[in-house]
């Protein structure tokens, strides 16, 4: 993405002047789904795709707002009623109110945005969104204030308040902290993390979007999250210090098994499982195993899709493919009900994968998948 690209809309929307420009990034997770919010682990990294926004104070109490991407122009107060109804606007304005609401002196300002990662694939380009605005708020009006917790906090807030999403902390974590060929391994608890230097040797990492984006995502995602917390009441009288699933193991879910419904069972063993998979791969990663990293991945796939249920046809479709060519590590990778897979796929293996994934997807779905080669990059900064 080029600045230029957003500083021109900027300068022809707008009364010609500039402002300063900002960009936060989208994220891949090479394992821990769901986790976050049951206070366990994730493994993500931040993207060479993202948000870039230019923003300049306009002295007034309002912000006039442009889509470049979509071409669309929305102004809205900064007020709670103020809310304005476009859904890509919802996300400023929340991340607007939660920047007041820890104490930012938000006034109003001029802004244009445009941004690269894939809508609905599970790249996270709402939380790129939040976090690029979070940033930028902060640094114009906040005096750089708020800590960078925080800002993944605002973020993760306004998907909260203002979207509707229950989600956790890992997109907007991975936007804001990001480091160039660094994964991080968040505890989502205690919000400790540790930089894990990735550039596997001999081997790259693929994204291939099903392009299938389900309507139902964030309902479906708030009910995830809701048979967690159920396992987590149950599981607490007899064991009243568990706060997460995180802190449970599996003979402790086992003995509440009858109290539960078989479903919440699912998901919660698929949680258990998954948690102890992030710190498996950290593991292996260490020692360089790759092997043993593709096959956590692998199982984690096997878990969302028989477990979670977060997967779909055309997901279990491509990991299957994965397997068939020797693919090294293959998962639906993020919320899930659609998007990507991850694929771990040495390099001599990757365009007899490539080629075979999206043929034999056209084959059988009528439609091309898309792939994605992503860098692992910076989280959010100021660009000028
Ligand atoms: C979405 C949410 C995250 C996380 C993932 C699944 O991306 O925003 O908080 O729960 O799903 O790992």
């Amino acid at each position: 993405m080029e600045i230029e690209h957003v500083r021109s809309r900027f300068i022809k929307h707008f009364d010609g002047t500039t402002g300063s420009v900002y960009t936060s990034p989208g994220r891949i997770n090479l394992i821990g789904e769901h986790t976050d919010y049951n206070g366990g682990f994730v493994f993500p990294g931040a993207i060479d795709k993202g948000i870039m926004a230019e923003l300049k104070a306009n002295g007034k109490q309002k912000v006039c707002a442009y889509s470049i991407g979509l071409k669309d122009y929305v102004e809205f107060g900064l007020n709670e009623e103020d809310a304005p109804r476009t859904s890509w606007a919802r996300y400023l304005f929340g991340i607007c109110r939660e920047m007041i609401k820890r104490g930012v002196k938000v006034e109003g300002f001029n802004t244009a945005f445009s941004g690269d990662v894939p809508l609905g694939a599970g790249m996270s380009s709402s939380a790129a969104l939040e976090s690029a605005y979070a940033y930028a708020l902060n640094d114009l009006f906040g005096n750089n204030q708020i800590d960078k917790f925080e800002l993944a906090k605002t973020g993760q807030a306004t998907e909260h308040h203002y979207i509707g999403v229950k989600c956790g902390i890992m997109d907007q974590f991975a936007s804001v902290f990001g480091k160039k060929d660094n994964l991080i391994r968040l505890d989502c608890r205690s919000l400790e993390y540790q930089y894990f230097p990735f550039k596997p040797d001999g081997y790259r990492l693929v994204l291939i979007d099903s392009v299938v984006k389900h309507e139902l995502a964030s309902s479906a995602y708030n009910k995830r999250r809701q048979s967690c917390e159920a396992a987590v009441t149950a599981i607490q009288k007899n064991h009243p210090d568990i706060e997460f699933l995180r802190d449970a193991n599996m003979d402790m879910l086992k003995e509440v098994k009858s109290g539960i419904s078989p479903e919440d069972f699912k998901r919660a063993e698929y949680i258990i499982e998954e948690i102890q998979r992030v710190l498996d791969v950290c593991d292996a990663l260490e020692q360089k195993d790759y092997e043993r990293v593709g096959q956590k991945m692998y199982e984690a796939h096997h878990g969302m899709s028989k477990l979670y249920e977060v997967s779909c046809e055309e997901l279990d479709f491509l990991n299957d493919c994965a397997r068939k060519n020797h693919v090294t590590g293959s998962r639906v990778m993020g919320g899930g009900f659609g998007g990507c897979t991850i694929n771990l796929v040495k390099n001599e293996l990757y365009d007899a994968f490539v080629n075979e994934a999206v043929e034999s997807f056209k084959h059988r779905f009528n439609r091309s998948p898309k792939i994605y080669d992503v860098i692992i990059s910076d989280g959010a900064h100021k660009l000028i």
